[in-house]
């Protein structure tokens, strides 16, 4: 059972924001995960360019960025040029869609989209070939701490299923109330790459539980 993980330093102590990436850098984790928030898209405001940039600097793994913001088309380039590696723009705020993902990836970047919980997993099916990741959201997005939603996994099966389907090499990613209790069960249902911030940064151990993580949690 391989998978990935990718902790998200939305609750991470900003005040020691070096030392986090720092303790990133050195555990098991693969890359890491950039909750952007633009208070519109998602009820919550986070972090832009400059902190990305200063992110990137320090950072020795690759930078995993989930747009939550409206017209992601606007700064496709800046979100490049700060380093981002993996660009993730949600379904529900792209009106071009197919043209986004071609300009993500001309841009020379992995390209993913997410889905919110409501969003059906079929929607994705004429797209699904062009994409590096698919960020199924088992969390409503926009904050940290919440509580993983049941039905998850009947859309990761049917994800699953649709990639196999149409051939694509997508990776399924979750994001959103994984912990040490319900990672295992996720990975048997074909999760490749989890999201995890409150979990990795309310503990004592950081590094220890994204060991754990990639051991299976319990
Ligand atoms: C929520 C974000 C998630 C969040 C992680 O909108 O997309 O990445 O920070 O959630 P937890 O803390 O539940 O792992
Ligand atoms: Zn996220």
């Amino acid at each position: 059972m391989s998978y990935l993980i990718a902790p998200s330093i939305l609750t991470a102590n900003f005040l020691d924001l070096r030392k986090e990436v720092e303790m990133v850098n050195e555990s098991e984790a693969d890359w890491i995960h950039l909750d952007i928030m633009d208070g519109v898209f998602v009820p919550n405001l986070t972090f832009g360019f400059h902190i990305i940039g200063q992110i990137k600097t320090i950072a020795r793994k690759p930078l995993d960025a989930h747009l939550m913001i409206t017209d992601p088309d606007r700064y496709l380039e800046e979100f490049r040029n700060a380093g981002v590696n993996k660009l993730t723009v949600h379904y529900e705020a792209c009106t071009h869609l197919h043209r986004t993902i071609r300009q993500i990836k001309s841009l020379g970047m992995d390209a993913g989209v997410a889905i919110n919980p409501h969003t059906p997993i079929y929607l994705l099916e004429t797209i699904l070939t062009e994409l590096d990741l698919v960020l199924n959201m088992t969390v409503n997005p926009g904050f940290g701490a919440q509580s993983f939603i049941e039905f998850s996994y009947h859309k990761i099966r049917v994800l699953k299923k649709l990639i196999s389907e149409t051939g694509s090499k997508a990776l399924i990613q979750i994001d959103g109330g994984v912990d040490m209790t319900n990672i295992r069960q996720l990975a048997d249902a074909g999760v490749d790459v989890f999201v995890v911030g409150n979990t990795v940064f309310s503990a004592d151990d950081p590094a220890g539980v994204i060991s754990k993580l990639k051991q299976g949690g319990k």
